[in-house]
């Protein structure tokens, strides 16, 4: 049997990667304690997993559902656009159901990137932009961010060489796994770039509701001319603790979503009519839930920070996102770090090289670690620097 060459190509999955060296340490019997995955520890909200049980009741949802999604649920997220962002979409043109942003992300470039045509991806970033172009054939031209220019990307440092092959530029604010935040004046700028050079912007949108202290991340479809030129892809996985059921979407250019739809239809039968109905409450139902869950967020971000300072490590508070992202001590790599801590204290890290070269020299933790452990973890690099410093 002989593989394609595009599965030789594929780095390990990183979480899959930690997944596996947690498993290692605690058959070695290490009670270890994970900031390692962006994965809400907090339950769906009790009126979404009402809205579940009321839909898994009627036969219609025990049928194959349609690829673009139902049109209740595509209106619930133009409403949501609406209310949220200011922004008008039409629910029938200009946006479409995924099986989690994941899968939308990954395969939209089937329908932007031919073989030999290049994506323009920030280097660190999600790692699915760069393997969604590789599976397409493209090539990926790296955008290095970095901490003095505040995790933006520089859009006039790419060459023209490169311009005239680029197809896409991919850019997420708030951002996994810096947690930087745009200005709407990048957006702006990208707009006209995009323009210019005749290429399709992707803005992955996953963290639009996880902030702090009154930040509201914007939507890229809220600069004018955007949907001219891009597509936003959109979760309920991390806003409403629902990454386990798998949905988000895409919105914006109507020739893009239109693309998308095709290839979906062509792939998969979409996402079951009942977790659409959950979405629908979701989106559509009180509020109050995603605060509650900002405010618990917040208190473990700033208590990871306070820590992670004590033992002098640089770190700045994000405004967004699931992730505190720390400078390791100097002369040391990510990987070397992460592994340090993790045999001296059982507590896990990531390690920034994971996301990309310019991801050297900074792990990240995230905030969706329980209380309890988030207590036990900070309590183990605290003693644990205490004792290296006595020693
Ligand atoms: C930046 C970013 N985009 C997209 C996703 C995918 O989220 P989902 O497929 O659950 O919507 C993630 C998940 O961690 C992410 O960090």
């Amino acid at each position: 049997m002989r593989l394609a060459d595009r599965v030789a190509q594929l780095p390990p999955y990183l979480f899959a990667e930690i997944s596996r060296k947690i498993a290692e340490k605690r058959a070695q019997g290490v009670d270890v304690v994970s900031f390692g995955i962006g994965d809400p520890d907090l339950p769906t909200p009790q009126h979404i997993l009402q809205a579940l049980h009321t839909a898994a009741e009627k036969p219609v949802n025990h049928r194959y559902p349609e690829s673009e999604g139902l049109p209740e649920y595509r209106s619930a997220v133009a409403r949501w656009y609406a209310r949220r962002f200011g922004v008008e979409l039409d629910p029938d043109t200009e946006v479409v159901s995924l099986i989690g942003s994941k899968e939308g992300i990954g395969h939209v470039a089937l329908c932007l990137v031919d073989p030999g045509d290049v994506a323009l991806i920030p280097d660190p970033a999600y790692p699915v932009y760069a393997v969604g172009t590789m599976f397409a054939g493209g090539e990926v031209y790296p955008l290095p961010l970095d901490e003095e220019g505040g995790w933006l990307p520089d859009l006039d440092a790419v060459p023209e060489r490169v311009l005239e092959r680029a197809t896409v530029l991919w850019l997420n604010y708030p951002n996994n796994p810096t947690g930087a935040v745009a200005p709407l004046e990048l957006f702006e700028r990208a707009v006209a770039f995009a323009r210019r050079h005749e290429l399709v912007i992707c803005h992955d949108l996953a963290y639009s509701d996880v902030a702090y202290e009154g930040y509201r991340p914007p939507s890229f479809l809220e600069v004018p001319g955007a949907r001219d030129v891009a597509v936003e892809f959109s979760s309920l996985s991390k806003t409403y603790n629902m990454t386990g059921w798998r949905i988000g979407a895409a919105a914006g250019n109507r020739g893009v979503i239109d693309a998308l739809t095709r290839v979906k239809s062509n792939l998969d039968s979409g996402v079951p009519q009942a977790i659409q109905e959950m979405a629908i409450a979701a989106l559509s139902g009180p509020q109050g839930c995603v605060g509650e869950h900002n405010a618990v967020y917040r208190r473990r971000r700033d208590r990871i920070i306070e820590t992670l300072r004590s033992l002098g490590l640089r770190v700045q508070a994000p405004k967004a996102s699931l992730y505190v992202w720390a400078r390791v001590p100097e002369g040391e790599t990510s990987i070397a770090f992460a592994a340090r801590l993790l045999d001296a204290t059982g507590v896990v890290v990531t390690p920034g090289i994971g996301y990309g070269q310019q991801g050297e020299g900074y792990v990240r933790l995230s905030v969706t670690t329980p209380d309890d452990r988030v207590d036990e973890g900070l309590r183990r690099l605290t003693a644990w620097h205490a004792a290296t410093a006595r020693g």
